[in-house]
């Protein structure tokens, strides 16, 4: 009986106590929800693990639908970059610092950890992005077969020529540039 006692009791302290313990932690602001504040490596884990295990039961099994030629590949370029270069950069290229400034940040796409995930994964991603994380999802602003040809775009990243460098270079967000003159008083101009 006693044994009984000691266990409802166990059972009604300790949700009352987890819920003081997050009051105390959340709900008095100590949380740094800053962009810039570090990661601990047990909410990195935990993340990570989260993503991955989700990923695993959504996405496609199976290979890129394609074609993949010159001109979906360059349908692609177009869609990544006003897509994708403002926060994943492209190789040879300065990294944006929209991408760097996130938390997580924005990976290189070209690097080994991207390039090693399936075409199922890579489309999932694309379509429907990671929640809370910065990674917007595309599926409601584009057809699954422009989704797939910014798949094949990505595949393409480790081996872009200069000439795609190049175009890509041109949708760079940039912020060295003049501003325009000022608008005339009563233009609509900001005060
Ligand atoms: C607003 C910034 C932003 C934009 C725009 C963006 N991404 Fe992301 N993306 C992120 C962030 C941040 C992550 C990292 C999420 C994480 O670590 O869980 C990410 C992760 C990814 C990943 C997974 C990388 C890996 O290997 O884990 C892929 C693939 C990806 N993005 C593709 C794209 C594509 C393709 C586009 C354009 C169609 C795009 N992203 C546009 C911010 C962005």
């Amino acid at each position: 009986m006693r044994k009984l006692v000691v266990f409802a009791a166990g059972l009604l302290t300790t949700p009352i106590l987890g819920a003081l313990s997050a009051w105390v932690y959340f709900g008095q602001g100590r949380f740094d929800i800053a962009a810039t504040a570090p990661v601990s490596e047990g909410e990195e884990r935990a993340a990570v693990f989260v993503r991955e295990r989700s990923l695993a039961r959504r996405a496609p099994k199976g290979s890129n639908p394609g074609p993949v030629n010159e001109e979906t590949l360059a349908e692609g370029l177009v869609h990544y970059r006003a897509n994708c270069l403002a926060c994943h950069g492209a190789p040879g290229l300065p990294q944006p610092a929209i991408g760097q400034g996130l938390n997580p940040p924005a990976p290189n796409l070209a690097l080994a950890d991207t390039q090693g995930r399936t075409d199922g994964a890579l489309f999932w991603i694309t379509s429907h992005g990671f929640r809370m994380t910065g990674m917007p999802g595309f599926a409601s602003t584009h057809e699954p077969e422009d989704v797939w040809k910014m798949v094949s775009f990505v595949r393409h990243l480790p081996k872009i020529t200069d000439a795609e460098r190049e175009r890509l270079r041109a949708g760079l967000p940039r912020d060295d540039e003049e501003p325009p003159a000022h608008a005339p008083a009563g233009a609509g101009g900001v005060k």
